[in-house]
């Protein structure tokens, strides 16, 4: 499908600047994932100023077929569980992403040795998309997302908590893949399935009492710049 027509369909709104990073996303050709087929993966969902930002690890089979994110049976899970709260995603608040732009050969995360393709790719692609979009809320989709942009590790032990990322000044909420979710659901793992839900309740009900009563929030991107090197004088002891 041409890059033009991925745009228009995958973003409903989009801004200037996002349409030069999507082009530029297009034409990456950094690392060995890309030969493995012939797009670059785009993000799909409000492209200016999204209130929701979640992220996956990469595109599935079906995904890149058509070139957009979670669309096949964990994209089918995940959208089930946004579509209860109607009021509060929706596609002009929410934009869905991935760790890596690429599906990796064999549907393997890249680990070990491989691990800086991951990290280039993030400094590349979803990291300054996160930066130009400034969601207020990152929502992370596994370990994988888990580890490259909250810079934790451990699902179970992060999961359905709010952590404000200092880095793209938002606030964020870890939980499980729905790969996961589905895998559980069929392995009669109930308590996974609740928690999953439960997590995207959690988002769903109390985000805005979380940006609302952070001042953080309200700063002007000046302010906030100024706030930072504060914050870092204050670390080193200053
Ligand atoms: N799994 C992901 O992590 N991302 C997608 O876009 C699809 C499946």
């Amino acid at each position: 499908m041409k890059i033009d027509e991925v745009l228009r369909r995958n973003f409903p709104i989009i801004s200037e600047d996002y349409r030069k990073f999507a082009l530029d996303k297009d034409k990456c050709r950094k690392c060995s994932m890309y030969s493995h087929y012939e797009q670059v993966g785009q993000s799909e969902g409000n492209a200016k100023d999204p209130t929701f930002m979640f992220i996956g690890e990469a595109l599935g089979e079906e995904e890149v077929k058509q070139n957009r994110p979670f669309i096949g049976r964990a994209g089918q899970r995940l959208r089930a569980e946004l579509r209860k709260y109607p009021e509060v995603f929706r596609r002009d608040t929410v934009l869905i992403s991935n760790v890596l732009a690429c599906r990796p050969p064999n549907n393997k995360f890249p680990a070990g040795d491989h691990s800086k393709i991951a990290e280039t790719c993030c400094n590349l692609w979803v990291r300054r998309e996160i930066k130009m979009l400034k969601p207020k809320v990152v929502v992370t989709l596994g370990n994988p997302a888990l580890k490259y942009i909250r810079d934790d590790w451990g699902i179970t032990a992060n999961r359905g908590q709010w952590k404000f990322l200092h880095l793209y000044r938002s606030w964020s909420l870890a939980t499980f893949h729905p790969s996961y979710v589905i895998r559980s659901e069929n392995s009669g793992k109930k308590f996974v399935v609740d928690q999953f839900e439960a997590d995207i309740e959690k988002i769903a009900t109390t985000w805005r009492s979380m940006i609302d009563g952070d001042y953080r929030m309200s700063l002007s991107e000046e302010e906030w710049q100024q706030q930072l090197v504060v914050e870092e004088l204050i670390k080193m002891g200053v």
